[in-house]
């Protein structure tokens, strides 16, 4: 980054966030902020809401949301600089020359240029496709059941059988081989030189959102290995941000994104009417594709193979999900492998069903625990009920968690009365934790992550709300409480401006270039806290404190080194904080 951070607030506070995203969006004033239509995805009702007083926007509908420069980023598409930019200009004040860097420049115009050259590749595997040489690649296609209209639609081409073919027509056309070697499309290599990645394979070019061409995959026509290829990844190409098929699904009218493995899932469920569909493209879901997907809904539905991968694959994203707002359920595809094979054995219609019938997440978590106990053996059984306690205590709402324990009660035939016994004492932390339940430790460890970031979320947001709050919170806990990197981030930040009598919530944002990360950060300051009664809030606020304070110990204690006397002294001495906090009187205005 090449403009100074004063530069930056400078330019963002002589910006109001209200006038520049009225030049975009009709926004209406109701009380303190300003609603409208979202731009960023489509809906009927205004749930964009715009304030004028923390300077910033959140969707309430799609979780979008930041400053007054993330705004610009996402609608123009404009890089960081270039919303500083235009914003300088809009305020029509000279800002001490500022010399973009060379290497933003650099980045930038590389990846364009790279953007550029993928789209010609695209054209030229588009052309190989429907000429005479691409017949049998244009049968293996048919052959697979895709139309005519589905191969235009996606875009589909062919890499020929020779193996500088591209190379040769893009050297035609004077492309320099430093942007060759940087376009993920060539390989080099000591004796060949520079040569195709792709051969002799149907090529399925990867779009990004906006339809711009990133990336490729290539398959092989048959059996042979490796099934498929990709672009590795590019300036223009960052697997982990990208979603195959979103460049069609973000249009699509369903309240939910079906979410599955491959490039031919998704084609086949475009097919068949499912436009909804987008994959990962065979790597794990990362907490960014979940930033991406909560854009556009707050659910999913898991379309993985029913394999044992695909079960995993499942398993490792619900809590993924569930970090970012976006609930998920789980199709059943047995006895088929993937949508592809599902859809040609049994058409549309049967899939819809299998939509409607998807399964809640929590409960698809709780049969798969169930397979790593012996229900036959009282030991086990008891050993999973613990485990089902445990995760029933993950639920912060009351109505929530007492709905799930009937939900489960019956499902593995145990009293709803034993259960929630069971909860209790777990809840209440009687139970002693390190019980033998070998295969399950790993699960539960995972699942209970998301908990104590919610807890530290809700902190965050009351904190937020309330900022008289920090003076009674200050002497229990520290940035270094919080445990997930972007809430340890956002504490850290919001409490140095609490502690220089600062209230700037749009400012935190720019320490967050990344618009996924700006959204989440957003999100905090625009919760909706549904508390009913003050005592209600007090209550919840205190135990919400306690929570992170236990679990920081916690993290602690494990860590500490068993011959550190003092460590473990001071951790103790730290542990009454817990019963202090149980008498605080914490003031919220
Ligand atoms: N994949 C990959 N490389 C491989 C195998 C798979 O990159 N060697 C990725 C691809 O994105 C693929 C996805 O993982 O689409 C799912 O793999 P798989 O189920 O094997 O492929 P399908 O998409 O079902 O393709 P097909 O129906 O052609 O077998
Ligand atoms: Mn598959």
């Amino acid at each position: 980054m090449f403009y100074s951070d004063d530069l930056i607030e400078e330019v963002r506070s002589r910006n109001d966030i209200v006038d520049v995203v009225s030049g975009y969006v009709r926004l209406q004033r109701k009380g303190n902020s300003y609603f409208g239509l979202c731009p960023f995805h489509s809906e009927k009702s205004a749930s964009f809401s715009v304030s004028r007083e923390k300077q910033m926007y959140y969707c309430f509908g799609c979780g979008a949301g930041g400053n007054v420069y993330t705004f610009l980023m996402e609608y123009e598409h404009y890089t960081f600089p270039e919303a500083v930019k235009a914003l300088e200009e809009r305020a029509g004040f000279a800002l001490p020359d500022q010399e973009e860097s060379e290497e933003d420049k650099r980045r930038q115009s590389l990846k364009s240029r790279v953007m550029e050259l993928n789209k010609e590749a695209a054209k030229y595997f588009y052309y190989q496709l429907r000429a005479p040489g691409g017949a049998h690649a244009m049968n293996y296609l048919k052959g697979r059941g895709l139309s005519d209209e589905t191969i235009q639609r996606f875009g589909l081409g062919y890499a020929n059988k020779y193996s500088d073919d591209l190379y040769r027509y893009l050297k035609g056309k004077q492309v320099p081989d430093e942007l060759l070697a940087q376009s993920g499309l060539m390989q080099v290599n000591e004796k060949r030189g520079m040569y195709d990645k792709f051969w002799n394979r149907v090529i399925f070019p990867i779009m990004d959102a906006n339809s711009r061409v990133i990336g490729f995959g290539g398959r092989v026509m048959g059996d042979g290995k490796p099934k498929y290829l990709n672009s590795p990844e590019t300036v223009a190409f960052d697997k982990s941000r990208n979603l195959y098929g979103l460049n069609f699904a973000r249009t699509a009218r369903g309240k939910y994104l079906l979410v599955c493995e491959g490039y031919m899932d998704v084609i086949s469920l475009h097919q068949a009417g499912f436009t909804n569909a987008v994959a990962s493209l065979g790597t794990a879901l990362t907490a960014q594709h979940a930033g991406l997907i909560r854009r556009y809904t707050q659910e999913v539905i898991l379309t993985y193979d029913s394999d044992e991968a695909g079960m995993r694959a499942a398993l490792r994203a619900i809590p993924i999900l569930a970090e970012a707002g976006v609930n998920a359920r789980v199709l059943n595809m047995k006895p088929y492998k993937d949508p592809d094979e599902f859809i040609k054995a049994l058409g549309a219609s049967e899939f819809q069903k299998r939509i409607d019938d998807a399964q809640n997440s929590f409960l698809f978590e709780t049969d798969m625990l169930q397979t790593a106990y012996d229900m036959n053996d009282p030991n086990g059984k008891t050993a999973f009920y613990r485990a089902v306690a445990e995760k029933l205590t993950g639920f912060e709402q009351e109505l929530e968690r007492e709905n799930y324990l009937e939900a489960v009660a019956a499902r593995y035939h145990v009293r709803a009365e034993s259960l929630r016994k069971l909860v209790n004492s777990v809840a209440l932390g009687s139970i002693n934790r390190r019980v033998a339940q070998p295969q399950t430790q790993r699960l539960q460890r995972k699942e209970q992550e998301p908990g104590i970031l919610k807890s530290q979320k809700l902190l965050l947001t009351w904190l937020i709300e309330f900022p008289a709050l920090y003076a009674g919170v200050k002497k229990y806990i520290t940035c270094e409480d919080f445990t997930g990197d972007l809430y340890r981030n956002v504490a850290r930040l919001l409490f140095a401006q609490y502690d220089a009598g600062e209230h700037v919530p749009a400012k935190i944002l720019d320490s967050f270039t990344d618009p996924e990360e700006q959204s989440r950060v957003a999100a905090l300051f625009h919760s909706n806290l549904e508390v009913e009664t003050e005592e209600e809030r007090e209550k919840a606020f205190r135990e919400t404190l306690q929570k992170i304070v236990a679990h920081s110990l916690d993290e602690r204690r494990a860590g500490l080194d068993p011959a550190d006397i003092q460590g473990l002294q001071r951790l103790l001495t730290e542990q009454k904080k817990l019963k202090e906090i149980a008498g605080e009187n914490f003031v919220f205005h």
